[in-house]
């Protein structure tokens, strides 16, 4: 049996090369609305997973100084947007890039809603219309768990979908 004290210390990646081994995994691109008294709110996210689909689930995880999750939590309701491969630029928008702040940023694209009334992007690939179900701190982030009570986005066969991989988006 293998004394743990006398083991090497355990080096922990430094954060800089944690991003730099992220970067190289390739993520669908996101944008995570909801809606609030102010109006509509939303980021861009790539954090994003299936939890289950029994009942159907999903989780986000978003840094907790995000303008948008307060809104989600006072809410309790948000969509997660599927982004077409040529929607670059509302991936840009929603990350803060473009200095277009909350409803502004979904004046230029068509916008629905489902269930819950959280922004449904008409044209995206696929769109989660979700209930805040839970909620977990863990480290800088807040990972929402959300029961999906809607689903929508393009219902024709869908095109390509956009990812983010070396720091740079692509269609796929
Ligand atoms: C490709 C890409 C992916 C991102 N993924 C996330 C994410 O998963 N979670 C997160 O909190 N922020 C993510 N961000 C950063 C947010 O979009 C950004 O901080 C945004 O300004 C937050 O807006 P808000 O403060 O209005 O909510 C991402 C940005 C980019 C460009």
């Amino acid at each position: 049996m293998t004394d743990t004290l006398s083991l090497p210390p355990r080096a922990t990646p430094e954060a800089a090369s944690f991003r730099d081994a992220m970067a190289r995994v390739a993520s669908a691109v996101h944008v995570v609305t909801t809606l609030g008294p102010a109006g509509r709110a939303g980021l861009t996210a790539t954090a994003v997973a299936s939890v289950s689909d029994n009942p159907p689930t999903v989780l986000v995880c978003i840094a907790r100084p995000s303008r948008t999750l307060a809104v989600i939590e006072a809410s309790g309701l948000f969509c997660i947007n599927t982004l077409p491969g040529a929607d670059h630029e509302l991936a840009e928008i929603f990350a803060s890039r473009r200095g277009i702040e909350g409803e502004a940023r979904f004046a230029t694209r068509p916008w629905t809603t489902l269930a819950t009334g959280a922004p449904v992007l008409s044209d995206a690939v696929a769109a989660f219309d979700c209930r805040l179900t839970a909620v977990q701190d863990v480290a800088t982030h807040r990972i929402l768990i959300g029961e999906v009570v809607g689903l929508g986005g393009a219902a024709a066969a869908p095109g390509s979908s956009l990812i983010y991989r070396q720091r740079q988006f692509q269609a796929v």
